[in-house]
């Protein structure tokens, strides 16, 4: 692996000015035993605490709603097509390309006889997809670094089971009302019921201060919750599920966390990978890994709650090594360990995971499932593919990119 001084990444942005100045003197990544990370921590959080206290204008503040662009303030089904052409456009043909090979679906060998069968049909789908993507991959379509706010968070969040709607609209109801959350967009990707839906009275989701849109998707693509948007307007997003709800004080502990760590994804459900030296292959671990004599580490967080840097949707879509989305969009599965390759080979660091309160709201349902691939989640292999992902993956990197941490950050 080459440094991470030459990742290719544009430089960071310069932090914008605060009247507070920024505490700096404690940094998460090294291996520094529980204890002595606790004591630091509550040093941080008084030191913290008493500079808000002196400070006539906290760093976050609360949103002044009649400062949003007009485009961001039509709340609902409401698209404007400039925003949304694109991204649909790559969608849909990422969609295309998958139902055509999933319909194959004995074995994940077969790829290679589906591919060739739809190969007369593939030529202007493909075209259609380097149209997409040129459109899609034009950085200059989205805004700079620069321009970007670090002081709030957008969230993203795919819908896609009618029957857990109740949930997510209370759930972005709530996190509506956080001060630092910018905006939420709800990426519906149930192709079976229209986004117009959302529209009516009693199906609509209201807010309690930060504008809440449901963008409608043409694909129920895992890819499409890593698509760069036009309209985002923070440096740093969360991407959740449509049953999590993260409490304010753990997602403001979450931004604090992701502001001293930006080149870092910041998570709440830390998992690990395993090499196994005897076949030389890696395998997919559920928990955290403890190996003998060592304390718990890990190398990856979930989707189900991840605060990464705006910058990594484009390069997720544009500059990932070719073939990642289609064998996601093929496994249905994985998105979440791309993100964790792609992030660890240009960072050279592991995530870091936060602690902090996280609800499912609504049914309670088993670690590692996404529930809005219905009929996909419940696959008694799922945690087999997590692992064949894993060798695919490190083939298409050429090499294993991923780093462990043994720390945490833990609120006072
Ligand atoms: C990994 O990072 C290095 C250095 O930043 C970069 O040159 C390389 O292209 C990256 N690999 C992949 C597969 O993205
Ligand atoms: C919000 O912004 C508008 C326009 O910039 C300004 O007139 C108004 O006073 C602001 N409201 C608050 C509560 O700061
Ligand atoms: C990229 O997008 C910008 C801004 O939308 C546009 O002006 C430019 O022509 C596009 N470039 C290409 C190569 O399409
Ligand atoms: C959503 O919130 C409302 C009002 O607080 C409550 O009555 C309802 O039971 C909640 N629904 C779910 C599914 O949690
Ligand atoms: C390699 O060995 C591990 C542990 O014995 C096993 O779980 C895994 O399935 C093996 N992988 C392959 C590709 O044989």
């Amino acid at each position: 692996m080459a440094s991470s001084e030459s990742s290719g990444l544009p430089p960071r942005s310069p932090s914008s000015a605060s009247c507070c100045p920024r505490p700096t003197g404690w940094t998460f990544g090294g291996y520094l035993p529980e204890p002595t990370l606790l004591v630091v921590l509550l040093l941080f959080f008084f030191a913290s605490w008493s500079l808000l206290l002196r400070c006539p204008t906290p760093r976050l503040t609360a949103l002044n709603r009649s400062s949003f662009p007009l485009s961001i303030l039509a709340v609902n089904g409401q698209r404007s097509p400039a925003e949304t052409t694109a991204e649909e456009e790559i969608s849909l043909s990422s969609s295309s390309s998958s139902s055509s090979s999933s319909s194959s679906s004995s074995s994940s060998s077969s790829s290679s006889s589906s591919s060739s069968s739809s190969s007369s049909s593939s030529s202007s789908s493909s075209a259609a997809a380097a149209a997409a993507a040129a459109v899609v991959c034009n950085r200059s379509r989205y805004p700079s670094e620069a321009e970007l706010s670090d002081d709030q968070l957008t969230i993203l969040v795919p819908g896609f089971s009618i029957e857990r709607i109740a949930v997510l609209r209370n759930n972005t109801r709530r996190m509506s009302s956080y001060p630092f959350v910018r905006a939420i967009y709800v990426l519906w990707q149930n192709m079976d019921i229209p986004v117009s839906r959302f529209d009516e009275p009693n199906e609509r989701f209201d807010s309690d201060g930060a504008p809440i849109r449901v963008l409608g998707q043409r694909s129920n693509s895992l890819n499409n919750r890593f698509l760069p948007r036009t309209f985002i307007e923070t440096s740093v997003v969360v991407i959740m599920d449509d049953d999590m709800l993260a409490d304010k004080s753990s997602m403001e502990f979450a931004l604090k966390v992701w502001r001293e760590n930006s080149q870092r994804i910041v998570g709440y459900f830390p998992r690990a990978h395993l090499y196994h030296p005897e076949n030389g292959s890696w395998t997919y671990s559920l928990k955290e890994l403890r190996q003998k004599g060592e304390r718990k580490k890990y190398s990856m967080v979930l989707t189900k709650t991840m605060l990464l840097r705006t910058e990594y949707l484009f390069d997720y879509t544009c500059h990932m090594p070719s073939g990642v989305r289609k064998m996601i969009d093929e496994t249905m599965n994985c998105e979440d360990i791309a993100m964790n390759f792609m992030v660890a080979n240009y960072s050279n660091t592991a995530p870091l995971a936060v602690v902090g309160r996280l609800k499912d709201a609504g049914v309670r349902w088993t670690k590692d499932q996404r529930t809005y691939r219905v009929g996909l989640s419940l696959r008694a292999d799922h945690f087999d593919s997590r692992s064949r992902c894993l060798n695919e993956l490190a083939k298409l990197w050429g090499g294993m990119p991923l780093r462990y941490t043994y720390s945490k950050a833990v609120p006072a």
